[in-house]
């Protein structure tokens, strides 16, 4: 048995449902997990979900349910997606485990106890809407990006974790370990980040403002820092301190993130294990971004991709293969539906699917669906070299593997399937059904393609494991050993001469690209999508509002002003008025539209010109749209 493996995902946020982004880390971390086991490794695989902190106070705040509640029903999302997506998890950690915290809470004394924790006064700019503190870069124009108020300056004290003090440490850490941090960017945006003198990292905050964490074990008024909580995850799992698990698996720890948590993970995860005198981790493996069509992907752009519902149209394993083929491990990707159908077309139904097809009809016809013999006096003749690229495909294949490089890995198995093509081609299995002369070495032409096709299967498995035992099934092969195992994969010959193959099957259907698109409509809607209902008003406050139907005379541009038109009105009597909506309408569209205003709203200069009124207009996520009435009506008439 090979020496054990042991991998991570980050645990995710519970105030977001899970989406494309975070199936990605996870199938990656599945496929190296599976890779594993085809060496024979004992592996264990470990995901879950990060549930403490403010942002999840906030989240469970706007559904109206305790956190309590909140997390329990975000992480059930996550759990419950993990096996319909084949990821094959050993465990899933919450941090609202009691295990887990009471591993923080001892790590926490622990690095209290060596002196590298200390209490001391910070001052920042606070936003008592958020209940947190912001610091310059997070703020939009001065102003809290939610609240759009300055937030102010308060003093906290606080308990402050010593990192400056293993600056040096780490970086010689990372210089002696050149794959500690890999792919190689990452390494280098570490050291880049260490160039300049590392903050103390604060990692309390006080019960006053946030209740929804760890206690500190060393003072009760205080609650833990949602990262340094989160991270402890990765040991508290394998039963740190004296766990079996701890054990056999911490001493290779490989953790997978994206870019967005380098930081953490780079810099104050081995700072936290060095302090708390723990092993550090083996590597960690940082991978890109996908974007949707371009650009980010986030629920205020109505972009993000649900991963179930891939699945569920294109089917698991494609989208799995997808995933993993698309993007080069370590570089951001776009994602875009166009580009998974080609890569099902391509890859899927036309290089694999065909040659799979092929073969088992002609095993078929030619030998009624038993698999022949091998004669050795043509055996030679026939091979073509076929053997030996099999073999330079699973080292290429292991090689990539190892290093994190799934999609090359991909890569090598395809050039084999294109060489397993071309083999079929120069050999012409049809031609030599016609004589008799040639049956032997038909035989051996079909039999050494099955082979090629078991390689194959197994190559496959860890990417798509249901597609790969699809052919196990079809090639014969015996159920009760893993047909994946790379040492059996690496011998030629094993598939039993004799055995009766059942009827072929289409492992990938090609997709037909205009049939197939993914309605946006059809979506479930973000329950949060909209801003909450205002408080109660009475009718006599309502009726103070005076809303007009105006009849657009003239609308034109402003010079410079890219965003709103300049409108004349009539209602009843003629008013100027500026709106928005140059992004949506052009003044030619508008002339003769009959719109809703407010007509006692107190006059605004805008783009150097006073309003005097406002259009009534859905906002959405695409921008306005106006309110209008559903047949002419006389302008100046009030609505009510
Ligand atoms: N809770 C922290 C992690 C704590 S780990 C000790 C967190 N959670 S998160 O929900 O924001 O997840 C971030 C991770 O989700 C990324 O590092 C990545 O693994 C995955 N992704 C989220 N969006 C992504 C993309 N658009 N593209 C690729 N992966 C991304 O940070």
């Amino acid at each position: 048995m090979s020496r054990p493996f042991y991998v991570t995902t980050p645990i995710y946020y519970v105030n977001a449902r899970p989406h494309l982004g975070h199936a990605y880390t996870t199938i990656v971390a599945d496929v190296a997990a599976r890779y594993h086991t085809m060496q024979g490794s004992e592996v264990y695989f470990l995901t879950g979900t990060d549930e403490h902190g403010d942002k999840v106070v906030r989240a469970a705040k706007k559904e109206k349910m305790t956190p309590r509640a909140y997390v329990d029903m975000i992480s059930k999302l996550f759990s419950d997606l993990w096996p319909e997506l084949s990821v094959a998890n050993s465990s899933f950690i919450r941090t609202t485990d009691p295990a887990h915290m009471g591993v923080v809470e001892q790590v926490l004394q622990k690095i209290y106890d060596a002196g590298d924790i200390y209490f001391a006064e910070y001052e920042g700019q606070y936003c008592f809407g958020c209940e947190r503190f912001y610091t310059d870069r997070e703020l939009v124009e001065g102003k809290c990006p939610d609240h759009e108020t300055e937030p102010e300056i308060i003093k906290e004290s606080n308990y402050f974790f010593k990192m400056s003090r293993y600056q040096d440490w780490l970086i010689d850490h990372i210089r002696n370990n050149p794959d500690f941090i890999r792919p190689e960017r990452y390494k280098n945006e570490a050291l880049a980040f260490l160039k300049e003198p590392l903050e103390d990292l604060c990692i309390s905050r006080p019960k006053s403002r946030l209740k929804w964490g760890i206690t500190l074990p060393f003072d009760p008024e205080y609650v833990t820092y949602v990262w340094f909580d989160a991270l402890i995850n990765y040991i508290s799992a394998l039963g740190y301190p004296d766990g079996e698990l701890y054990r056999t698996f911490w001493p290779v720890v490989q953790h997978i993130v994206a870019k967005d948590i380098l930081k953490p993970h780079g810099i104050y995860w081995p700072i936290m294990l060095k302090a708390a005198g723990i092993p550090i981790y083996r590597h960690l493996n940082v991978h890109g971004y996908w974007n949707i069509e371009q650009s980010k992907m986030s629920k205020s752009l109505g972009n993000v991709v649900e991963p179930l519902e891939l699945k569920n149209v294109y089917g698991l394993d494609a989208f799995r293969f997808f995933l993993i083929r698309d993007m080069a491990f370590g570089l951001d990707s776009s994602f875009s539906e166009d580009s998974l159908v080609q890569r099902i077309n391509s890859d899927l139904a036309n290089d694999l699917g065909n040659l799979f097809s092929r073969v088992l009809s002609m095993v078929h016809k030619y030998c009624r669906g038993v698999v022949p013999g091998v004669e050795a006096a043509v055996e030679q003749e026939c091979e073509l070299g076929l053997e030996a690229d099999a073999h330079s495909a699973i080292d290429d294949y292991t090689n990539l593997m190892e290093s994190f490089q799934f999609h090359n890995a991909l890569r090598a198995v395809w050039k084999f399937i294109g060489r397993m093509n071309k083999y079929v081609d120069v050999t012409a299995p049809w031609e030599l059904a016609k004589k008799k002369s040639s049956r032997k070495s038909l035989e051996v032409v079909l039999y050494n393609l099955l082979e090629g096709l078991r390689i194959i299967s197994g190559l496959i498995y860890p990417v798509m494991p249901e597609t790969a035992a699809k052919m196990q099934k079809h090639l014969g092969l015996d159920s009760s050993a893993p047909f994946y195992l790379l040492d059996h994969l690496k011998s030629w010959k094993t598939i039993k001469p004799g055995t009766q193959l059942p009827k072929s099957i289409v492992l990938f259907p090609r997709v037909d690209l205009s049939s197939k698109k993914i309605d946006p409509s059809d979506r479930p809607q973000d329950p949060n999508r909209h801003p909450d209902l205002k408080p109660e008003i009475t009718i006599e406050q309502f009726s103070t509002v005076d809303l007009r139907v105006a009849t657009v005379i003239q609308a034109e541009r402003i010079p410079r002003a890219k965003k709103v038109l300049k409108l004349e009105v009539d209602i009843g009597q003629k008013r100027i008025i500026v709106a928005g909506i140059a992004e949506k309408y052009t003044p030619e569209e508008l002339v003769g539209k009959q719109v809703i205003v407010v007509a006692n709203l107190k006059p605004a200069k805008l783009m150097g010109v006073v309003s005097n009124g406002m259009l009534v207009a859905a906002v959405g996520e695409s921008g306005p749209t106006l309110a209008t009435l559903d047949k002419p009506v006389d302008p100046g008439t009030p609505l009510r």
